[in-house]
């Protein structure tokens, strides 16, 4: 078993975003599962980003030293990943466009060969399962293909409180799921990966 950098990708920039408490919730859940294996998170969060709706992916430009700085060590980040995390909001039955505008600006690659997990929030009832379905083939071409179980949490608002905490225990362990199966996963990637990916 070796340690895992794990990334978790948030989706919201809106002003008073429950974003805020989904990351918290998060860490939380990740230092009492993940981090005493040794796994570390961080988080990329579009609105620290601040990227303009996409005129140039990094991939696209002739010669990546004039790429602005912020986009290389973004994707610095992304390349040293072993895992990646989606935290969506569902904007109209989809995923917020901060969270795509944030990803189509990296080169797939990067990505790759990676597993990924999904948690979604909504303060409606479906709980972000229909942007987390929009996601699924989003990342499979990213080259980061989802493990099977997702987190749905419906009315954020009310099952989760400012400082990230929860009563419901489903969603205790329905995370405890997610990350099972993704360390699962970016341990068998990580082990294939040193032998090389194919083009
Ligand atoms: C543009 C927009 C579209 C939305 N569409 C949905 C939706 O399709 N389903 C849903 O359950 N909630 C929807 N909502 C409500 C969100 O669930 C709610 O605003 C949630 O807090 C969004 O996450 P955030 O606060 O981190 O941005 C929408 C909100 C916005 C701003």
């Amino acid at each position: 078993m070796t340690s895992l950098k794990i990334v978790c990708i948030m989706s919201s920039v809106r002003d008073g975003r429950m974003a805020e408490r989904m990351r918290i919730l998060i860490q939380k859940q990740f230092d009492e599962i993940l981090t005493p294996k040794g796994h570390s998170i961080h988080f990329i969060d579009p609105e620290e980003y601040d990227f303009p709706v996409l005129k140039t992916p990094l991939h696209f430009y002739p010669d990546q030293s004039e790429a602005p700085e912020k986009l290389r060590k973004l994707n610095d980040i992304v390349i040293a990943a072993d895992a990646y995390i989606i935290l969506t909001a569902e904007y109209n039955r989809s995923m917020p466009p901060a969270l795509t505008n944030l990803m189509n600006h990296l080169p797939p690659p990067s990505f790759e060969f990676k597993p990924s997990g999904m948690v979604g929030y909504s303060q409606g009832n479906l709980g972000g399962a229909m942007a987390m379905a929009a996601a699924r083939p989003f990342l499979s071409e990213m080259g980061c293909l989802p493990v099977k179980h997702f987190v749905v949490i419906p009315y954020v608002q009310n099952e989760v409180k400012e400082d990230g905490s929860t009563d419901n225990t489903h969603i205790h362990s329905s995370l405890k799921k997610l990350f099972t199966q993704v360390e699962w996963w970016a341990q068998a990637a990580k082990t294939q990966r040193t032998s090389g990916t194919p083009n």
